[in-house]
């Protein structure tokens, strides 16, 4: 059990804070909400229902890490996003570590749509790394230099599907 960092009531609570925050800060705007797969599936179904204004969703697959260290390399599933002209996109993803997968998707999303602005929510962020290439708008926990695992976030593709999220040893 003290591999636990965060429960899943803990989670949902916070969740509930950044659905708060979001549902004032989009209020009256075109909101589309993209789910950075397949690490942030959990939070983003959770985050979601949370949201009471208008908005829309959609998916992106993309991925720099084996195992627990990253390859450097972003990789995009997909190669054509939409137009997204009038929206705000809030990219959503699991953890932000330098930041490389964010920035790049953030990235991707300004040059090739035309959607009004792009920002980013993430269930954690790694509070040592002070040289993060993008700081996300919202955040929901800090965390120090552990791998982490559940909620959505794997060891090689297992361990998803633990209700909380626990340091992988
Ligand atoms: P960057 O460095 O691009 O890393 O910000 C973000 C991506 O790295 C993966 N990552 C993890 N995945 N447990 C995981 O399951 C971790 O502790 C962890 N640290 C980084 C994740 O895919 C994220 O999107």
């Amino acid at each position: 059990m003290d591999k636990i960092l965060f429960s899943e009531q803990q989670i949902l609570d916070r969740t509930q804070l950044i659905a708060n925050q979001i549902n004032q800060d989009y209020k009256d705007k075109q909101l589309t909400l993209i789910a950075i797969l397949n690490g942030s599936v959990v939070f983003f179904a959770d985050l979601i229902k949370k949201i009471t204004i208008p908005m829309q969703i959609d998916c992106l697959g993309v991925s720099s890490y084996e195992g627990t260290k990253s390859t450097g390399n972003v990789v995009f599933r997909q190669n054509k996003l939409q137009d997204f002209t009038d929206r705000h996109i809030l990219l959503v993803d699991d953890i932000l570590d330098t930041g490389l997968t964010l920035k790049a998707t953030t990235e991707k999303f300004l040059n090739e749509t035309n959607a009004l602005s792009v920002n980013s929510c993430v269930l954690l962020s790694r509070k040592n790394n002070k040289h993060k290439l993008l700081i996300p708008r919202y955040t929901a926990f800090e965390i120090s230099n552990e791998f982490v695992v559940g909620y959505g976030l794997d060891y090689n593709e297992e361990f998803r599907n633990l209700p909380h999220i626990e340091i992988f040893r």
